[in-house]
């Protein structure tokens, strides 16, 4: 079934609405709090559907130590509301996240996910956690969900930006 759906650049008061949207999800993604969201909204991708906000994305630049022509691009907290799910909405946000960051040719594209078949449905391909770890870590440090960044069950998946 076609849905109309809008996808733009967040706006300061989408903010409480984004946090909702992670939250809801937080089994799969690491939680943002308000402030974080606010400070880095302008990084923020959303769906609307009418006035409501539907879905979300953003990303954060891991630049390579010594090689900034390596930089990494990570796309973090992408979430669809569970009612709009398997309508293209996370594709088109996931497109939009690399449209917005492609100008600054990063090198590749990473997730941690528990999605993997949504990642590989758009080109993504699993590597293994070490060889992006280092990138991931200032991330993974700061998730209280496991013990260890290298125990987390997540999937490092990967795409090269050419
Ligand atoms: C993952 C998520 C963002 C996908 O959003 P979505 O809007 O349903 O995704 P799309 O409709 O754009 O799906 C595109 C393709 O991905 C694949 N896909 C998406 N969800 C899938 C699922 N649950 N199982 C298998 N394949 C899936 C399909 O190939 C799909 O195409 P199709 O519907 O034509 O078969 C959504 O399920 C979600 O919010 N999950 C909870 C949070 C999460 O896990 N986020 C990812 C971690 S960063």
């Amino acid at each position: 079934m076609e849905t109309d759906f809008t996808i733009r650049g967040a706006k300061l008061e989408d903010a409480q609405n984004i946090f909702k949207l992670i939250h809801l999800n937080s089994d799969q993604l690491v939680p943002k709090s308000l402030g974080n969201i606010l400070e880095n909204a302008d990084r923020f991708i959303v769906a609307c559907i009418g006035e409501d906000i539907v879905g979300c994305a953003t990303y954060q630049i891991h630049p390579e130590i010594g090689d900034e022509k390596a930089a990494t691009v990570e796309i973090q907290s992408v979430a669809v509301g569970i009612e709009h799910r398997r309508k293209g909405i996370g594709k088109a946000l996931i497109e939009a996240v690399i449209a917005k960051t492609m100008p600054i040719a990063p090198a590749e594209y990473i997730v941690l996910t528990f999605a993997p078949e949504f990642f590989g449905s758009l080109g993504f391909y699993e590597v293994p956690k070490t060889q992006v770890m280092h990138k991931l870590y200032t991330g993974c440090i700061n998730c209280t969900k496991h013990t260890n960044p290298f125990t987390c069950p997540e999937i490092a998946m990967l795409l090269p930006a050419n």
